[in-house]
């Protein structure tokens, strides 16, 4: 299949591309790295990313930025960032990509266990989580062409906890997520959240 992975130099990104490159033809899509570039806060961008990949088989999304932060110490900016970015962003790849995408094509996305699992910190994250995963059940209701979509949603990765000078233990190793979302492109599943927790193989 050729893959298209938006977010392929991320932490969660690269362990999913390395997963995928054994068995698909990968498209690493980044910000500022990989081999095509995309800002998610752009529809136009969006729109340019599909017109140079072309037809593909399945898209995954490890991207999107929102604000953690106390609640308040949050601005209308920090809240739009995450609207902006991680939910319309990743709304807009597959509102634009399924124009593009070939009969069968999937889209996996990725909110995070915040969404149902808040902490304090997390007002400007949890609303965008939700939302992502409100619309892939709403849109896999609508696809045509045997298209599907999922939503994968992580708990804290333990590379990230790493590097944020916390005990990784009870994180989640990157190259164990990265299975959940080769799982979703490769199964025949359509309008789920998975939790990553349960579904890693
Ligand atoms: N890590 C965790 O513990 C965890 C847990 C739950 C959910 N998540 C979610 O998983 C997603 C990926 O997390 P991560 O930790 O892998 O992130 P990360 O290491 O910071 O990587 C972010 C990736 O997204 C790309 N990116 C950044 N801004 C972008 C933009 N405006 N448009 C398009 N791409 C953009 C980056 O590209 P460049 O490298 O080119 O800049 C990079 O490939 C995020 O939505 C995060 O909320 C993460």
């Amino acid at each position: 299949m050729k893959v298209v992975v938006v977010g392929a130099t991320g932490t969660i990104g690269s362990a999913i591309v390395e997963e995928l490159e054994r068995r698909h033809d990968v498209v690493r899509v980044g910000n500022t790295r990989g081999q095509i570039n995309v800002d998610l806060a752009s529809h136009e961008s969006i729109e340019a990313l599909f017109a140079q990949v072309g037809p593909f088989d399945a898209l995954v999304s490890a991207a999107g930025e929102a604000k953690f932060a106390p609640l308040e110490k949050l601005t209308n900016d920090d809240f739009l960032l995450g609207f902006s970015n991680k939910l319309l962003g990743q709304i807009n790849l597959v509102r634009l990509g399924m124009l593009t995408a070939r009969d069968g094509g999937s889209f996996t996305l990725t909110s995070g266990v915040l969404a149902s699992e808040p902490m304090p910190g997390s007002s400007a994250i949890s609303p965008v989580n939700a939302g992502v995963e409100g619309f892939v059940r709403a849109s896999a209701l609508e696809l045509t062409r045997g298209m599907r979509i999922n939503v994968v949603s992580p708990p804290w990765v333990s590379e990230t906890l790493t590097a944020m000078g916390m005990d990784p233990s009870g994180g989640m190793p990157a190259k164990r997520l990265a299975t959940v979302y080769a799982g979703c492109l490769e199964g025949k599943q359509n309008g789920q959240v998975i939790d990553a927790r349960k579904a890693a193989r």
